[in-house]
């Protein structure tokens, strides 16, 4: 490995880009982050030169256009890319679903074509536990059998099955599929975290919404699950773990150099109540509820086993659900309109 390798970030500017970024320059990687902002601030960067004291390269322009690609990957002698970018709503993606086939599907094969013109065949792809659809049992392995219930799961999918297809036209690609599971939390500066733009999807920033007192309440999709306490049970896995499990995923691919699927969880689930309660313990705000009826497409519990990036990867989740709250909380409590 040559020394402070390039690594591309797609979408490097959005939420789990930002905080891979700062672990890969600690790592001793130099990231060039290619974003379009579609989905989050270019403030993002005056933060990341903080935190690091330098400034993060980044180019803004839009991974559909290949000619770029290419000549980003050869501007800056990209070692690897990392492909963040794509859009992540799950409703909108039932309401849109040609929005999210042409940016994530169009999307991955642009970065393809660009790398495979810059001569650039090293990977990582952020897929998603939504590949599993709804899992037979818990905890999920990866030899599970995949599907999906969306738009936006069916881009997962078959990016990753765009990602087998080169491998097998040449074994020279290199790649590494990480099926991350609840991404939460921020970092612990409050200075980069989730912004979600309108109405959050997801619980955790809604729940720092209501603790914040821009929502009244959080509506609790179900309590009459089969699950501990009837409400939905999720593998939620601080941003900051996986951040260095991209890390982790790069060093793996640009060393021994072998492909790998594998899940970025704690391998412990929490229900929504647990993070209902964690929330206001570590915030010491109240986060008052209504029980609502369950959302369609959820299931009742999705958690990992993890065990496999660990023997591939070296690399295990390390925070517990009360560092996701207190880092969610600084974040939120410091950035009340993210942002903006
Ligand atoms: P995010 O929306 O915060 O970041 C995505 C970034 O990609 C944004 O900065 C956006 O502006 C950019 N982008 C989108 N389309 C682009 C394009 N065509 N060209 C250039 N830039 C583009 O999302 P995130 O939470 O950081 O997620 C990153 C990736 O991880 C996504 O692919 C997402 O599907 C996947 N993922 C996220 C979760 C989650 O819960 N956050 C879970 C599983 C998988
Ligand atoms: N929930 C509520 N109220 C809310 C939001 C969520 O009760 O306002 C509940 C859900 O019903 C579920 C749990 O909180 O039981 C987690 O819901 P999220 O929307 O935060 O996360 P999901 O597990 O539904 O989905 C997320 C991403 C998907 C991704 C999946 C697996 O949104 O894109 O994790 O990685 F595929």
């Amino acid at each position: 490995m040559t020394a402070n390798p390039s690594i591309l970030l797609t979408g490097g500017a959005g939420f789990i880009g930002s905080h891979t970024c700062l672990a890969l320059c600690a790592a001793g990687f130099e990231p060039v982050i290619l974003d379009n902002f579609s989905n989050s601030s270019p403030a993002v960067l005056e933060r990341l030169q903080r935190l690091r004291g330098q400034a993060v390269v980044c180019e803004r322009g839009d991974v559909g256009d290949t000619a770029l690609v290419q000549t980003v990957i050869e501007r800056h002698g990209i070692a690897a890319v990392i492909h963040f970018a794509g859009f992540k709503a799950v409703g909108e993606s039932v309401a849109k679903p040609l929005k999210y086939y042409a940016n994530n599907l169009g999307g991955m094969v642009s970065l393809l074509q660009g790398m495979d013109a810059a001569g650039c065949r090293t990977l990582v792809f952020s897929s998603s536990a939504t590949v599993y659809g709804d899992p037979a049992s818990v905890p999920i392995t990866e030899d599970f059998p995949r599907s999906h219930t969306n738009p936006y799961g069916h881009s997962k999918l078959v990016g990753e099955d765009i990602m087998a297809a080169m491998r097998i036209a040449n074994p020279a690609w290199r790649m590494g599929v990480l099926r991350y599971f609840n991404p939460v939390g921020a970092h612990p500066s409050g200075l980069i975290g989730e912004d979600p733009l309108g109405i959050p999807d997801n619980l955790m920033p809604y729940v720092t919404q209501v603790a914040v007192g821009q929502r009244p309440h959080l509506n609790v999709y179900g309590n009459d699950y089969a699950t501990p306490d009837g409400t939905g049970v999720r593998d939620y896995i601080h941003v900051q773990d996986l951040a260095a499990g991209h890390v982790a995923a790069v060093q793996a691919l640009l060393g021994r150099g072998e492909s790998f699927t594998v899940n970025l969880g704690t391998g412990r689930g929490h229900s929504v109540l647990e993070v209902v309660h964690a929330f206001e313990q570590n915030s010491g705000r109240p986060v008052p509820y209504q029980i609502a009826p369950r959302r369609p497409g959820d299931v009742a519990q999705c958690y990992a086993n993890p065990a496999l990036a660990h023997r591939l990867l070296g690399w295990q989740a390390h925070h517990t659900l009360d560092d996701m709250c207190a880092d969610a909380w600084r974040w939120q409590s410091q950035n009340p309109s993210g942002y903006r």
